[in-house]
């Protein structure tokens, strides 16, 4: 019998989600099960709500869940304060990443790493440093970014690259990846992409790829691809889904979802088959 290197399991699901920030209603009956090792990516129309979902389940105190929950493994984490649910495993590596003039990399990745360990696994400065300096190698960053403050003046592919940086020195359970791909070139798509299969193969990282390409599904390869539309879930698919939306584009989508979508998983069991790491 074949025994996982990941026997762990961690689930998030996402039930029946409706959301607003600042009165506006955003999330319209979102649900989603994703398991440790897989791979969600979420595609859908500007505006449609992406962000939104990834903030509200990082838990963002702006956003106002109306109705539905948010459960890992199990348990609900509604009422968890952010800094909770990070404990938990939950990462977020935001779209658009802010500048932190006066907090260095280093210093910043330490104290979100000690925050995050039991006393007696937290880490002294020269101790991080190696650690770190190891984490920027894989990622190929320079070792001088260690020092600079945090996105600082740096452009959007080093920030996107920052996040990972920052998702595989604290190796969360479940990563929200929001957009990561976006200003990023093609080698450092490569780079980051590698970066996030090794912790799906090492950590058994799950993980939620909202993306508005296929490029980046093709290093990281989903296990579903939903399609997002004014708030919820209206497709599930597989690889196919991403290409095909790419040729036609949204626009046959304009008018609203009056149907509730079919349970996820269902319908991707129906088009696809899970494929290999
Ligand atoms: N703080 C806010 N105040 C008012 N409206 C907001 C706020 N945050 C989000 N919205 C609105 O909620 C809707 C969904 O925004 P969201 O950023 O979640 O979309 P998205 O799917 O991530 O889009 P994109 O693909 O452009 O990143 C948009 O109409 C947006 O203007
Ligand atoms: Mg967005």
């Amino acid at each position: 019998m074949a025994i996982s290197l990941n026997a762990h399991q961690d689930t998030l699901e996402v039930r029946n989600l409706h959301a607003s920030v600042e009165n506006k209603k955003v999330l319209n009956g979102v649900s989603l099960t994703l398991r440790s090792s897989e791979v969600h990516a979420l595609m859908g129309p500007n505006g449609s709500g992406k962000t939104t979902l990834s903030a509200v389940i990082a838990g963002h105190p702006k956003y106002v869940v109306e109705k539905g929950d948010i459960l890992l493994n199990g348990e609900s984490i509604l009422n968890w304060t952010p800094e909770k649910r990070a404990q938990a495993g939950l990462f977020l590596a935001f779209q658009y990443p802010a500048e932190v003039p006066g907090v260095s990399v280093s210093n910043f990745l330490r104290t979100a790493y000690n925050q995050l360990q039991p006393k007696e696994r937290q880490m002294p400065v020269f101790k991080f440093a190696a650690m770190l300096d190891e984490k920027m190698k894989d990622l190929q960053m320079p070792s001088a970014f260690a020092e600079r403050y945090l996105n600082d003046g740096f452009s959007g592919g080093e920030k996107k690259r920052c996040e990972i940086l920052q998702m595989s020195i604290l190796s969360p359970k479940i990563a929200l990846m929001d957009e990561t791909d976006s200003g990023l070139d093609i080698d450092a798509l490569r780079v980051v992409a590698e970066g996030t299969n090794q912790l799906i193969r090492r950590t058994g990282l799950g993980v939620l790829l909202v993306t508005h390409y296929p490029r980046i599904l093709h290093y990281v390869k989903p296990d579903f691809v939903h399609l997002f539309v004014q708030g919820r879930i209206v497709k599930t698919g597989g690889m196919d889904l991403a290409e095909e939306l790419e040729k036609t584009g949204y626009g046959q989508l304009e008018a609203p979802v009056a149907d509730a979508p079919e349970p996820a998983e269902k319908a991707a069991k129906k088009t696809k088959a899970k494929q290999p790491a």
